[in-house]
């Protein structure tokens, strides 16, 4: 991967990463691996997990996987307990489990409003909250995936922009909470990023290039630009940074989302 980390960053750390076998988080999950870290990684799709532990392995890591929903706290503490028990720790917590689609507010079920803050808001506290004791041990830390999408408003998608905020919310809230345990909290937004599932069915290809206009660095994002800003969040560079979400858009927010 093309980064400035040395490798060994996350040498003898174990990082629990929901959504970690495919798109952003999966690239997360395949960086903190290259610099080092020990894998825990769940999905709800078994298929994916075996995919990525066998990518993982056969490059010479160790990746333990458990299917699970992170709508379902029960399920979700199993998943932490048997990460710790099967590495004897915890040190790094990605939360990446999203759900996403478009749909007009006019048009959106309650439930469907409910799926995606139940998937992304209240996932994301089930498992920080099932983490806090392994964290604790550790003196370990959290990063939330978030997105931009409601730092002003966007079309189509006030499920996600409703979820995300609540996200920030809590990567706010924990890191004031449980500093005082040595526990991080911090989060990444990131903008458009290509070559992902969710810019494949979220990005009308009639607004590609309109899009790619506003993006005040020229060019749609990579997943590793992400990587890199989970690695510098992980590392020990970071030491002092808790409670921020880094925006990783280039600068696209600042443009917001009407195209007219
Ligand atoms: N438009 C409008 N409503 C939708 C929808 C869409 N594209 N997709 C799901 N919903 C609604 C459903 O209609 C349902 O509400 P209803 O009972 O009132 O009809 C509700 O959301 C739950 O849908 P369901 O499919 O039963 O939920 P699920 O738990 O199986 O999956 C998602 C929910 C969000 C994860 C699903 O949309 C999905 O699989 N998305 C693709 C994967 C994804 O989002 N990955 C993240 C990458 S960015």
């Amino acid at each position: 991967m093309n980064n400035v980390f040395a490798d060994s960053i996350l040498q003898g750390k174990v990082a629990f990463v929901t959504g970690g076998a495919t798109g952003i988080t999966g690239g997360i999950a395949r960086a903190f691996f290259e610099h080092g870290a020990k894998l825990a990684i769940t999905s709800r799709k078994e298929e994916n997990l075996i995919a990525k532990k066998q990518y993982i392995e056969e490059n010479g890591g160790e990746c333990f996987t458990v299917v699970s929903d992170v709508r379902d706290y029960a399920a979700v503490e199993n998943a932490i307990n048997a990460a710790r028990e099967h590495f004897g720790k915890i040190d790094i917590v990605v939360n990446g489990a999203a759900g996403n689609f478009l749909s007009p507010a006019s048009e959106l079920s309650a439930n469907g409003f409910g799926t995606v803050v139940d998937i992304d808001t209240k996932g994301t506290f089930n498992v920080c909250r099932a983490a806090f004791e392994s964290l604790k041990e550790t003196r370990g830390q959290i990063i939330n995936v978030s997105a931009t999408l409601h730092y002003l408003a966007t079309p189509m998608q006030i499920h996600v922009s409703a979820a995300k905020a609540g996200v920030d919310a809590i990567t706010r809230n924990l890191a004031v909470e449980w500093g005082r345990f040595g526990i991080r909290v911090n989060g990444i937004a990131p903008g458009p990023i290509e070559d992902t599932e969710g810019m494949k069915r979220l990005l009308m290809p009639e607004l590609r290039d309109k899009l790619l206009r506003r993006i005040p660095v020229g060019r749609f994002g990579r997943i590793e630009d992400i990587e890199n800003a989970a690695l510098f969040l992980a590392s020990d560079a970071a030491s002092y940074i808790s409670g921020e979400t880094i925006i990783v858009d280039g600068g696209a927010w600042l443009l917001g989302t009407s195209f007219s």
